[in-house]
């Protein structure tokens, strides 16, 4: 596997690539590798000749307050899992290779609407920090198709806007979330947990499940449903942000909607953790 730090470096590799025909799948992430991202970096493997991963601790989606400084640094670990995985090309760059002119950057991708609600609301320009630096690794590895957790659906549901919306000519892919035995996300965040949040964790997922087994079990009232799992929740330890059932348009229900996505947020012993269970309802017409 090449590694390079360097745009310029990343194009050329590139270019080598492309002038073979060969398809470009591209793999975005912060590092601190965990089965979840090798699982995108498999299906790329499976989809394109050619598999290029980045990491990259995007300064701009964290806010003040938030884990950029202590967020966890492992690329030689990383390097390691991304060759075995047999991935062709890690792009690593610096902050200052992505950012030159610092936070200063006058150009920014925002997407409205689907951005002010959930993670959107507490994480003021969080997404558009996403949306700005895929963009950037979008314009300069210029794949044919990009990878992405649905872990994460908001941000998810956010690229794809984005890119239908901007005419990108990328497919972007969504991939199943990837859990611990015990159903918990993984999630580079999870290695914040002490021992004992680590064994409380699995209660977000276990609260998705039961939100979902209620709604098929035909309890119609949502609003109370959604209240009292998360009163509960909060009773266990957790300090909720949200838990919502969404159309998977992520808009409030309606009795139309077929899917149905219910989606936390919470904190845990100060981390933040999120999850999300979408599932297919019978209509009440
Ligand atoms: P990061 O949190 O490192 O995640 C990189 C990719 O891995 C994302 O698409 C995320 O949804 C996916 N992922 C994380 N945990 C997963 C799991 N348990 N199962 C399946 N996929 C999982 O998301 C980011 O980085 C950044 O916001 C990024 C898109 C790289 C922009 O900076």
């Amino acid at each position: 596997m090449k590694v390079e730090h360097t745009i310029a470096a990343v194009r050329a590799a590139l270019k080598q690539a492309r002038q073979k025909g060969q398809s470009i799948a591209f793999v975005p992430t912060m590092g601190n590798l965990h089965s979840g991202h090798i699982q995108l970096i498999n299906e790329a493997r499976r989809r394109a000749d050619y598999v290029v991963a980045s990491i990259f601790v995007n300064p701009t989606q964290f806010g003040a307050g938030e884990d950029f400084d202590n967020y966890p640094r492992t690329l030689d670990a990383d390097s390691a899992q991304l060759a075995d995985a047999k991935c062709d090309l890690l792009f690593a760059p610096s902050a200052t290779e992505m950012y030159p002119d610092g936070r200063s950057q006058l150009t920014t991708v925002s997407v409205a609407g689907i951005t002010e609600t959930l993670c959107g609301a507490s994480r003021h320009g969080h997404f558009t920090g996403v949306a700005t630096v895929v963009t950037k690794l979008f314009n300069i590895i210029q794949p044919d198709m990009a990878l992405f957790g649905e872990k994460d659906y908001q941000q998810l549901a956010v690229i794809r806007c984005m890119a239908k919306e901007l005419c990108i000519p990328i497919e972007i892919i969504g991939i199943p979330t990837v859990r611990a035995e015990d159903g918990l996300a993984l999630s580079s965040r999870n290695g914040y947990l002490s021992a004992e949040a680590r064994t409380k964790a699995p209660m977000l997922y276990n609260t998705l499940c039961q939100v979902r087994d209620a709604l098929l079990a035909g309890q119609d009232d949502v609003d109370m449903l959604i209240q009292a799992a998360s009163t509960h929740l909060n009773k266990c330890g957790f300090e909720v942000d949200y838990l919502v059932a969404y159309s998977d348009k992520l808009q409030p229900l309606q009795a139309e909607d077929d899917v149905v996505v219910t989606l936390v947020a919470a904190k845990l012993d100060g981390t933040r953790l999120i999850d999300n269970l979408s599932f297919q309802r019978k209509a009440a017409k």
